[in-house]
């Protein structure tokens, strides 16, 4: 797989190098607020997480998000598929813009649109579902502009923060992507 090009946004391999700046997002409350992250995260788990990823089927590894920065690119995130179940050709999205000053930008809806294209045209799904806290409002507006439904509620699914919140279940089918880019 080659590095996927938009016009802002670019998806890449996860090298060395990034994980420190991942271990410095992961320990951000504000950006954890929304993820299945609760523990305080050292360097030596980041490591040991990035070091698992060699033994991750190649269409499983997570793919960093930069975005144009002068003549050059920055990273601003991360990405990927999960469970992916290569019968029925579907599989789960996550996506974390861990940079905050981007929040609000659009870069995570672009992000998300190359994640879709990916999916569909390079991996060949036809069905691609993610989660997401009921509370998490930018994520799911983020989500319903590049294309996902809303499919259902698990209510109080999860407890995070002294409360129970529900998970929101959202999708794309690969013929309503193929109709909304005609
Ligand atoms: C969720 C995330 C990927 C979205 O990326 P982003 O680049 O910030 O999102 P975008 O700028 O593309 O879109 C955000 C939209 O939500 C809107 N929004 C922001 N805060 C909102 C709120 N409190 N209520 C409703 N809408 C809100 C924005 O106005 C924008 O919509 P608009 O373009 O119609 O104005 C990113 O914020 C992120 O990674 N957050 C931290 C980790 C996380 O929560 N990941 C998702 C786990 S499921």
């Amino acid at each position: 797989m080659s590095i996927i090009y938009g016009d802002r946004v670019r998806l890449r391999a996860v090298e060395r190098k990034d994980v420190e700046q991942f271990h410095e997002w992961i320990n951000d409350p504000e950006v954890t607020a929304g993820l299945a992250l609760y523990l305080p995260m050292s360097m030596r788990d980041e490591e040991g997480w990035f070091e698992g990823l060699a033994s991750r089927p190649p269409q499983e590894k997570p793919l960093a998000i930069d975005c144009r920065a002068g003549e050059g690119w920055k990273l601003i995130g991360n990405s990927g598929f999960f469970d992916l179940d290569h019968t029925a050709r579907s599989g789960e999205i996550g996506i974390m813009i861990g940079d905050k000053s981007y929040w609000n930008r659009g870069y995570g809806t672009e992000a998300m649109s190359l994640l879709l294209r990916h999916g569909f045209e390079t991996l060949n799904l036809n069905r691609i579902s993610l989660r997401v806290y009921a509370r998490n409002l930018r994520a799911i507006r983020s989500y319903e502009k590049a294309g996902f439904s809303h499919e259902g509620r698990l209510r109080e699914a999860v407890y995070k923060r002294g409360a129970y919140d529900d998970v929101l279940i959202m999708s794309v089918l690969r013929s309503e992507w193929d109709a909304g880019r005609k």
